[in-house]
């Protein structure tokens, strides 16, 4: 008969238990029952939420010869320590505290509320917390002073890239790309003047208005043939037309094979930067592929290579026609093709250049696309000089995070239905006819609701990609040896009953009683991140939300299609911290009401 042992919860925190297992037995961990075999002996501890397992099988019979006792006592040592085996193997005497062993939590689909247990249940953790991913050195904070010192210590202004990125040659494309670099700042400063100060979102106004307005015809539709509306998919359609209008002047049809190849190269990328990858943390099965994430990743290569080439192909072929009779409105793509001589393109630097930039060119003035095009030469042949590489990252980023977080801000609607009122009695007083982009400033609440999902749900709990330290840095008065990665827990943060009245209520008046910024200089809530990794597109983010929340509850009474007026909030941490399962709504006309 196998002998049960106590579960976890009967082992002290960081103590040893010492077993000799003279015959079968079986005990429980967070994830599994092992079960060992007669002649062993078992060591396990227990690290507050997440369980590190040591397990040695030793004889007991024999004496174990010195050099295999010197290694065991060795691994033992080094699972032992605080953070775990990888600050063990750094320079550093002091680490701040952490669990022992190997934290798995980075794997969960609610990494963020895991690693906020973690950081309560360790001495010192909320300020900063100390673990290991397999040989990887990390550390957390889920405080705003630390995650300040982190956030905007140039120390931290790298990134640590993906295997996935790297096989998706994302390491060139700025989310990733080393802030030493001049590409890097050249990345910033081209998005800066060209594609994300005021200016370029005002005079992408247009674009959004029509988008939005297309987003209400969708749900009058599905509502006419379903009785009820999916938004994820319409929120998700409406982000990624907004984004490839931007990049490629150009509209899809998501339901011609063009558009479903589309979303589904997104999906597939996605997926791919978001899933968590051993390889990343364990430098020995690297090349091993074993969950298969670099095969995946080349085949999306090839097929991104055919999507944007026949874009190409395509404005070629328009030129051919004479069809840019006005040489100051061509999108990017002609400003691509405009390039003579020495500086002309071949086509796989065109699709590189193509799918990094587009974004910040299209549409330039005369002036700007004079200076856009010697950016262009010195990017294109003094940076990456032939190779190839592409960025969808405008893409990923763009798409995703504002329907994301659009979903997270209908269901509140739907599950709130008196904060929806007060949004629609705000909307009533201020427009006149459709909802206008001028409308927006003049809707201080649903402003504040917007806030108050960004701190409840925000799309980037653990701030999307990581910081790494570039060299030494203090945080916190702890030493992190450069090569660390760092990671601030905005989830955790913006949580806290420490920081926020009745953190678990929904609650978009307490942002009237106080003005909080969303933007990067409140670290109580800075859900896009702060200092010079901030993320760039964030006034484009916010000028879209509030604007198609707007026309969404202008146009519509929401309601939960759960016949017992249900919205399920759970969350799955993807690239971003999504809806676990996707909302699904009534919508009645107002119109039909009134
Ligand atoms: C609700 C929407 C969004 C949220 C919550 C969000 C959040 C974030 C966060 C937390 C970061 C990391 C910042 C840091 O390390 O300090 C980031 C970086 C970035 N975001 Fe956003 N973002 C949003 C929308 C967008 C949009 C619309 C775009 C572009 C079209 C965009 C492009 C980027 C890029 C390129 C970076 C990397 C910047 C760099 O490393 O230099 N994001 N975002």
């Amino acid at each position: 008969m196998p002998r049960q042992l106590p579960n976890r919860s009967h082992f002290h925190h960081r103590t040893l238990p010492y077993l000799k297992a003279p015959s079968l037995c079986t005990f429980h961990t967070s994830h599994s029952i092992i079960t060992l075999h007669s002649s062993a002996m078992v060591l396990t501890m227990a690290t507050g939420q997440e369980d590190s397992l040591l397990l040695l099988l030793l004889p007991t019979t024999s004496p174990l010869p010195p050099l295999m006792a010197v290694f065991i006592l060795a691994a033992v040592l080094l699972w032992l320590s605080p953070g775990g085996p990888a600050w063990a193997l750094s320079r550093c005497r002091r680490p701040p505290s952490g669990p022992t062993g190997v934290v798995t939590a980075l794997s969960s689909p609610v990494a963020h509320r895991t690693l906020a247990a973690l950081s309560h249940a360790v001495d010192g953790g909320k300020a900063l917390m100390a673990f290991s991913v397999g040989l990887t050195r990390l550390v957390v904070s889920s405080q705003p002073d630390t995650a300040r010192e982190i956030l905007v210590n140039p120390a931290f202004s790298d990134r640590p890239i993906k295997d996935a990125a790297r096989h998706l040659l994302f390491h060139r494309a700025m989310g990733f790309a080393p802030s030493g670099d001049a590409h890097w700042r050249g990345l910033r400063r081209l998005a800066a003047n060209h594609l994300f100060g005021p200016r370029r979102v005002a005079a992408a106004a247009h674009h959004r208005v029509s988008i939005g307005e297309a987003m209400v015809a969708d749900v009058a539709a599905a509502m006419a043939r379903h009785g009820e509306v999916s938004l994820k998919r319409v929120l998700h359609i409406a982000s990624l037309n907004h984004i490839m209008a931007t990049v490629f002047g150009k509209h899809y049809d998501m339901d011609s094979q063009e558009g479903v190849l589309l979303e589904e190269m997104v999906t597939e990328g996605y997926d791919l930067l978001g899933t968590f990858n051993w390889a990343d943390h364990l430098p020995l099965i690297k090349h091993l592929d074993l969950q298969g994430v670099r095969r995946r990743c080349n085949r999306l290569v090839q097929k991104v290579e055919v999507f944007v080439g026949k874009i190409i192909q395509e404005h070629r072929a328009r030129r051919a026609n004479g069809g840019v009779d006005d040489e100051y409105m061509g999108d990017f793509v002609d400003v691509l093709l405009d390039l003579e001589g020495e500086e002309k393109l071949s086509e796989s630097d065109m699709i590189a250049v193509l799918w990094v930039r587009s974004i910040e060119f299209r549409n330039v003035c005369c002036v700007t696309k004079m200076h856009v095009l010697s950016d262009l030469k010195r990017y294109v042949h003094g940076k990456i000089s032939g190779r190839f590489c592409f960025d969808q990252e405008m893409i990923f980023r763009g798409a995703d995070t504002v329907a994301i977080l659009m979903e997270w801000i209908m269901a509140r609607m739907a599950l709130h239905p008196e904060i929806q009122s007060k949004a629609q009695a705000e909307l009533d007083g201020v427009v006149v006819g459709g909802v206008a982009d001028a409308d927006v400033g003049n809707l201080p609440y649903i402003q504040c609701i917007v806030k108050e999902t960004l701190r409840m749900h925000p799309p980037g709990p653990l701030l999307s990609w990581a910081r790494l330290a570039i060299h030494d840095a203090h945080v916190g008065g702890h030493l992190v040896p450069a090569g660390t990665t760092a990671m601030v827990n905005m989830w955790s943060i913006a949580h806290d009953p420490a920081i926020w009245a009745e953190p678990e209520k929904f609650r978009p008046e307490r942002f009237q009683e106080e003005d909080v910024s969303v933007l990067g200089s409140d670290l109580r809530l800075a859900p896009f991140g702060a200092g010079r990794r901030v993320c760039p597109g964030k006034m484009l983010a916010l000028a879209t939300t509030h604007l198609w929340i707007a026309q969404l509850l202008h146009e519509f009474e929401w309601a939960p299609a759960a016949a017992n007026g249900g919205v399920d909030l759970s969350e799955r941490l993807n690239m971003s911290l999504e809806m676990a399962t996707p909302l699904v709504c009534k919508a009645v006309p107002r119109a039909q009401l009134a």
